[in-house]
Formats: C-alpha cells, structure tokens, sequence
C-alpha cells in the first residue's frame, strides 16, 4: 500500500500531469484538498472509490484515513492543488506517514505561478532585466513569516515576485514595494489563473490596488511584481544568438537542460 502525493496542478483539469492522472484513475482511495482541486479531475477516480474532501479535517483525521487506507490494503491518491513543494501542507503528513510506517511517492503538478505567467505569456526571467523568481507570502492568520523572510528584503533585490496568499492584503503589500520599484513598476494580480473563471489585472504599482478592490478580489490569486513583466527593450539571451560561439551556446543550452 502506498500514498501517492499529487499536485493537481492549478485548476484546469488538463493541467495535471500525466502520471498524476493515471494514478488518480487506478487509486481506490481520493483524498483530495478542497475546492482548488477541479471536479473533473476528481471524476477521473474508479467506480467505487472512497473519496474524501479533506476541507474540514484536522491532521488526525486525515492519518486516520490514511492508516485506514494501509489496513485495507489501498493505494491513496492524495491530491493537492498545483505542485506540492510549496504551501500544500504535504510536509506534516509525510511525517505522520513515516511515523506509521507508511510508504509514500510524490508526482509533482503545475505551480499557480507558472500558470499565472502562461495567462500573462509572459517570461518571468529576462536577460539582465531578471534572473529570479522569488515565491513567497505575507504572514496570515496562521501562519507567521520566519522573522528573516521579509518581502522588503526580497523586494530591495529587484527580482520578479510571485507573491502567494496575499491579495487581502493588497495595500500593504504595494506599500512595501513602490519604495523599491517604484510607482510605475508593472503589477499583474491573476486570479484562479487556469480556470474557466480565470481573471487578470493589470497595472502599476500605483494603479493596482484600487483596480483590484473595485473588482472585488480578495482570494486564489497571485500578485507577480516586478520589470519582467513589461520590459521590450531587453537583449536577446546568448541561446540563439547567431554571432554566439557554438562551444558556448553548447555550454548555454546545456544550462537550460540542466535546468
Ligand atoms: C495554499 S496555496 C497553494 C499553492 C500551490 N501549492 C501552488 O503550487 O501554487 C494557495 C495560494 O496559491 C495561489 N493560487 C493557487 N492556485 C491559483 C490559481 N489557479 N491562480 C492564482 N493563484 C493561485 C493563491 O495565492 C492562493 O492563495
């Protein structure tokens, strides 16, 4: 008996991978994390599957599925919106997992900032304009920021931000950039990105939060900040210059493979 952790990708149900579906269509058990994980894809599992919405569980009560799962003998399919690296709360269930001796594998999924790019068609890494991504938070409720992840200091290196659970907190959130990008710096706000519901504001720093408030948005979006995101006057990337010596672009597309 196994768990399969499964990202499901960001909303689309076609936007799981291939390896996550086929698990999901062959598991006897679905456990699947509330309303971001898409019907269609939850349609997928087999007749008679036990199919959990893990919304209003606690931990123990998702372990207690889980070990009930290994008694009987079932694989789990156990899935998870977008990719499960970031912010899918698949960590504590490992441990519990491992505690009971459970084995576990881990299929990842398509992230909500990578479809939140893709809705732009935009590339969030530009030469020299941007070379990272920073994915991360405000502190919500539950949850606090470690006291040395702060969004001034990502904010003070100029990278492109993909700023997660964060949109109720707009204002806030522009009062700590336009110090470091400035007032004219280009925003997007997408919401539910992927999803026939799918929403895009566009903007400047000094434009946007009212735009997003007069919309009405304030969950399952993703604000990305940052020169990538409107920039045309950067150069062309070494990978297909003409004039690139071949040994070096050999060493540049070996970079993007590596990567
Ligand atoms: C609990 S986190 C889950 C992140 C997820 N594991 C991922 O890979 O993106 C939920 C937050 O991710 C972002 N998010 C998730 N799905 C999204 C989507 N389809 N469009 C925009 N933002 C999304 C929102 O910021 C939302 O508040």
């Amino acid at each position: 008996m196994t768990v399969h952790f499964i990202g499901a990708g960001p909303g689309a149900p076609d936007l799981i991978t291939v390896r996550g579906q086929d698990l999901v269509r062959r598991c006897p058990v679905c456990l699947y994390a509330g309303s971001l994980v898409p019907r269609e894809i939850i349609a997928q599992c087999p007749p008679n599957a036990r199919i959990v919405d893990t919304a209003p569980l606690d931990l123990d009560a998702i372990t207690a599925e889980f070990v009930a799962a290994d008694q009987a003998g079932h694989d789990v399919a156990r899935l998870h919106s977008g990719d499960l690296s970031v912010w899918s709360a698949m960590g504590e269930q490992i441990r519990r997992l491992e505690a009971h001796r459970i084995a576990y594998t881990v299929t990842p999924g398509v992230p909500s900032f990578a479809a939140a790019a893709a809705a732009l068609g935009r590339e969030l890494t530009l030469p020299e304009v941007a070379q990272t991504v920073v994915l991360t938070r405000t502190s919500g409720r539950a949850s606090a920021m470690p006291p040395r992840e702060k969004l001034d200091a990502y904010a003070a290196t100029g990278a492109t931000l993909a700023i997660h659970l964060s949109v109720h907190v707009l204002d806030k959130v522009v009062g700590t950039l336009r110090p470091h990008y400035g007032d004219d710096c280009a925003v997007a706000v997408v919401v539910r990105a992927s999803w026939p519901e799918e929403q895009i504001i566009r903007g400047t720093l000094a434009t946007i939060a009212a735009d997003v408030a007069a919309a009405g948005i304030d969950r399952t979006a993703l604000i990305l900040v940052g020169p990538a995101l409107a920039a045309t006057e950067f150069r062309d990337s070494a990978l297909y210059d003409a004039g690139y010596d071949r040994r070096y672009r050999r060493a540049a597309q070996d970079d993007v493979a590596r990567d």
